[in-house]
């Protein structure tokens, strides 16, 4: 009899379980695939197909400080793949010191192959086309297309390289340098116990961390934070009630007052939040979502909830090899950090 009831408890935990996993996909969240071909064919472009050449070449110049006018800014600066991708400020800083002049933060590039667009108001289509900003951005790398293209034409190593990832012939322009490093910002996908939950593996995450996900799901968070970067998708912000520090920078979204869906992806990295950078805990900033997206008073029992599902984004970093780079000549542009 008892063996019985235990059973008919199990079997109805097992179908909560299921339903659970179910409910997930039904909201709209979605795996990285787990197998290979199956992700490769997500992240590639036909357009910039991924090979090994253009990686490897494109790693090396996201840790490029050269590519800046002042030679001491990379992606790698803002971008720090060591932490989060990001850079830990509320806005960024770059040439001489100076702050993003909107104080918008730097979002990760992990993951970031999976937004719709780029930047906060998605002025870029991929990533190719995003690449092309900072480096020629007065308050990030200051540098002019003129400086990149000589400064990289000035190494022969890169030169042998850009060979080899585009035929003999390739020009080096300043475009194929911003694929480049376009082409390696594929490769940032960081799989995560969520993935392996979603992908069937019903022990990947916690007793805590699926009741964070009902709760997620539950309060509406996956209207916006969806598909497999859990954001990366255009969204109003103050739905329901004006974001508190909506007056810290001059940052409105686009046209439309649309603004980025920040992924949800390594979250609990990536403080301090929000375009701006001003909620500093990730705990207030589910609870602020709720009350200026939702409409709905998060509690703090709910909100340590979803902090806990969020945490089971915490992703698997690829291996990144921090690279040598080739030394310069007598041709590479000096460094100016005036
Ligand atoms: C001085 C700091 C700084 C440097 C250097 C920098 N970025 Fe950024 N990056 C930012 C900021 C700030 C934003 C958001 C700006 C905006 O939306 O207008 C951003 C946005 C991005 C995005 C869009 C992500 C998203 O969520 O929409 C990508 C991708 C990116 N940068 C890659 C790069 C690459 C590649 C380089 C080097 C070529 C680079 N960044 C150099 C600060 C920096
Ligand atoms: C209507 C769409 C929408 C809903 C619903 C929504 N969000 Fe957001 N979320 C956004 C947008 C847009 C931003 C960017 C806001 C900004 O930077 O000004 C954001 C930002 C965030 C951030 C900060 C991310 C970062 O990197 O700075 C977190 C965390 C977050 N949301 C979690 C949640 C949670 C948890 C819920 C449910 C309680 C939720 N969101 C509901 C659209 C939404």
């Amino acid at each position: 009899m008892i063996k019985k009831i235990l059973l008919g408890s199990a079997l109805v935990s097992v179908s909560m379980a299921a339903s659970l996993m179910q409910e997930a996909k039904n909201a709209g969240l979605v795996a990285i695939p787990e197998s290979d071909s199956a992700l490769l064919k997500l992240i590639d472009d036909p357009r910039n197909p991924i090979t090994k050449e253009k990686t490897e070449l494109g790693k090396m110049l996201f840790f490029e400080p050269r590519l800046s006018k002042s030679g001491l800014i990379s992606c790698n600066t803002c971008h720090n793949l060591a932490t989060g991708g990001d850079d830990g400020l509320a806005a960024a800083v770059g040439h001489k010191w100076r702050q993003n002049p909107h104080h918008l933060g730097s979002p990760t590039v992990y993951n970031a192959v999976f937004f719709e667009k780029q930047f906060w108001d998605g002025r870029a289509a991929d990533l190719e086309a995003q690449a092309q900003g900072p480096i020629l951005a007065a308050p990030e790398m200051a540098a002019t297309k003129e400086h990149v293209v000589k400064t990289v034409t000035s190494m022969p190593e890169y030169v042998k390289r850009f060979k080899k990832a585009y035929g003999k012939d390739a020009k080096i322009d300043y475009k194929r340098i911003a694929d480049t490093i376009g082409n390696f910002e594929r490769t940032l996908v960081t799989p995560a116990p969520f993935d392996d939950y979603l992908n069937g593996n019903e022990d990947a995450l916690s007793k805590a961390q699926k009741r964070g996900l009902k709760t997620f799901i539950d309060k509406g968070c996956a209207t916006c934070h969806n598909g497999i970067a859990l954001g990366g998708s255009m969204n109003m912000v103050g739905i329901s009630a004006k974001y508190k520090y909506a007056d810290v920078g001059d940052f409105k979204g686009d046209a439309n007052g649309m603004v980025k869906v920040p992924t949800l992806r390594n979250i609990t990295q990536t403080a301090p939040y929000f375009h701006n950078g001003m909620m500093q805990t990730l705990k207030s900033a589910i609870i602020e979502m709720g009350r200026i997206q939702l409409g709905a008073k998060i509690s703090d029992k709910e909100a340590a909830e979803i902090e806990t599902f969020l945490s089971s984004l915490d992703g698997r970093k690829p291996v990144v090899t921090y690279p040598v780079l080739p030394a310069e000549t007598k041709a590479t542009p000096k460094q100016n950090i005036k």
